[in-house]
């Protein structure tokens, strides 16, 4: 019947063919459709699902802030404790997965994030401006005020910001308080340093006359170092609240970790949480 083999072979070529090419669109419909959102929506989805997926949340933090975070003995074994981590648990919780935390200095949490070394920081971090740039924030969970501390024998000396001017004044490096004391106290020296622990032995060791931190944390230092006191000096407090930040363009997660942190709020968990970690500083 067909007897014009290479005619047949041609008509056959040209069927397949076209039939391929209506096929194409049809196959690839699925990237297609994805390709059309924008790239940051396709990223954020894949944020909260890869976490899942893995069963697992990594969150950044230093560890020297009590009541936030602070390495505590437990049961003969250093754990990392403070309401934030309590915070930190609960949102493990209702994402279902296991949380692996991640101690390292204040300065380094934003580029471990960028990096994808942690998925996300909680660390008393003030979502301030400028780190708005660069990373996306929760609500903000827990309000504190500016303070500074000296030396209980300087508390007479030491009263105003004029009497600081041409000293040394320590804040943590990388946090609000060393732009705090670079904007409010400008004839003062700021002395920047990783650590908290560090910055008060300094203080203590006269190597700087005072030192900017937050009420809570300057609490939890000075009850076991009445050599040290809040001084009467009274700051600007424009940024002194605390958020979670996560790599930018991950909304999914913020709205997920929104939603615990409003039920921590509305049924005033964090209170008790602040409470317990304050109970739990020696
Ligand atoms: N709230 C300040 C900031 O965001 C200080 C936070 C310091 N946190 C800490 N865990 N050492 O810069």
């Amino acid at each position: 019947m067909f007897k014009n083999k290479p005619l047949l072979f041609a008509m056959l070529s040209i069927v397949l063919l076209l039939s391929a090419c209506g096929q194409q669109p049809a196959s690839s419909s699925q990237p297609a459709k994805d390709g059309d959102k924008p790239a940051a929506q396709q990223a954020k989805e894949s944020k909260l699902e890869q976490i899942k997926k893995a069963g697992k949340i990594v969150v950044g933090t230093s560890a020297d802030y009590p009541p936030y975070e602070f390495h505590k003995e437990v049961n003969k074994k250093d754990e990392i404790v403070g309401f934030d981590i309590e915070i930190a648990r609960a949102i493990a919780k209702d994402l279902g997965v296991t949380l692996e935390i991640k101690d390292m200095k204040f300065d380094g949490l934003l580029a471990a994030l960028d990096t994808g070394n942690v998925d996300f920081v909680i660390s008393g971090m003030t979502p301030d401006a400028e780190r708005q740039k660069s990373v996306d924030f929760t609500k903000i969970y827990y309000t504190a005020i500016q303070t500074v501390v000296v030396r209980t024998e300087d508390k007479d000396k030491i009263k105003s910001l004029d009497d600081l001017k041409g000293k040394k004044v320590g804040a943590q490096k990388g946090a609000t308080q060393e732009k705090i004391v670079r904007e409010q106290m400008p004839a003062s020296e700021v002395k920047a340093l990783g650590k908290i622990s560090d910055l008060m032995l300094d203080l203590k060791n006269k190597k700087t006359e005072a030192l900017v931190v937050e009420q809570p944390v300057a609490a939890a230092y000075l009850s076991k170092n009445k050599d040290l006191l809040i001084s009467d000096i009274k700051l600007k407090n424009e940024d002194s609240g605390s958020a979670i930040a996560v790599k930018k363009g991950s909304a999914e997660l913020v709205d997920a970790m929104n939603k615990t942190l409003d039920r921590l709020m509305n049924d005033k968990s964090i209170e008790k949480l602040v409470a317990e970690a304050n109970e739990m500083v020696e």
